[in-house]
């Protein structure tokens, strides 16, 4: 059996956007045209991971607004003509099957997949980090897939990483397997650089077995007083379960203003519209 659903945690706070962040969640916000959300659940359904379960939190409405049809909006387009427009605004809502369960409480990623267990049901499953954009001509996640051995298996997608910013990720370490894939061993969550197993980190690109929400279900507090997704995984990596891909494309983390503005830049070098406008103005900058 293959996964069908993904899980994308868009509970947490945003705080590195603050103050924007007080009104808008920080999924939302655009990167171009589109907010960083669409780009994720667009990789999903392009690897045929079609339904998609938002794990959310209180002030985080306007993410189902975008994905649910919108009346007034459409019969106004439609209205005045503007036919490009309503497509655009009809094929937001069409993206994919989105339900949505709520995390009552910050008390970590680990925490907030569990929220998703009952949507999710017996089955395996992605978990894909909105804050991990890739543009890549094959999905990141497909990429997991594709190297997925069984439905008991967790894949996870891995970058290397400077050392010194080996606290900021999830690192893993293991024998090779070949060129881009290692049988993960050790998994720990944002080891200092001093006692970190290596530098490969965890992108927020994951395929686990439905086995996970029971582990889940025991696991403690880790780093940060947290339920640490990484520390539940680490579970199966002792049992040789774990695969990790080093995964081709251009990865970006949307989750700083900076990293937001490359993805942006990025993207609007790309875009049919507004590409070549984009480069002359990164001309006049520079
Ligand atoms: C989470 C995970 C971490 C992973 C990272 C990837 O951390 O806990 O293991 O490396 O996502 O983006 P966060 O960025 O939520 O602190």
């Amino acid at each position: 059996m293959r996964a069908t659903k993904a899980v994308l945690p868009v509970a947490g706070m945003g705080t590195r956007f603050l103050p924007v962040t007080k009104a808008v969640p920080k999924e939302m916000l655009p990167l171009v045209d589109r907010p960083c959300l669409a780009y994720v659940i667009a990789e999903a359904v392009e690897a045929g991971l079609g339904d998609i379960v938002l794990v959310t939190s209180r002030g985080k409405s306007a993410i189902e607004d975008y994905f649910d049809r919108s009346p007034a909006l459409e019969a106004s387009l439609a209205a005045s003509g503007k036919e490009a427009l309503l497509q655009e605004v009809l094929s937001a809502a069409r993206l994919a099957r989105v339900v949505s369960v709520r995390q009552q409480e910050p008390r970590g990623l680990g925490h907030a997949v569990l929220q998703a267990a009952a949507a999710v049901g017996n089955q395996p499953f992605a978990v894909i980090l909105p804050d991990d954009i890739v543009d890549s001509p094959i999905p990141a996640i497909g990429q997991l897939l594709a190297v997925q051995e069984s439905p008991d298996q967790a894949v996870v997608a891995l970058r290397a990483v400077p050392r010194e910013k080996t606290n900021r990720y999830g690192i893993c370490a293991g024998p090779s397997l070949g060129p881009d894939r290692i049988r993960i061993e050790v998994m720990v969550e944002k080891p200092a650089p001093e006692t970190a197993p290596s530098n490969l980190s965890v992108v927020g690109r994951y395929l686990l077995p439905a086995e996970i929400f029971e582990i889940l279900a025991h696991t403690p507090p880790g780093r940060g007083g947290e339920i640490q997704l990484t520390d539940a995984i680490a579970v199966l990596a002792g049992q040789g379960r774990v695969q990790g891909v080093m995964f081709s494309g251009a990865h970006f983390d949307t989750g700083s203003p900076v990293g937001l503005l490359a993805a942006s830049l990025h993207y609007a070098l790309k875009h049919p519209t507004y590409g070549a406008e984009t480069a002359e103005l990164l001309r006049r900058l520079t």
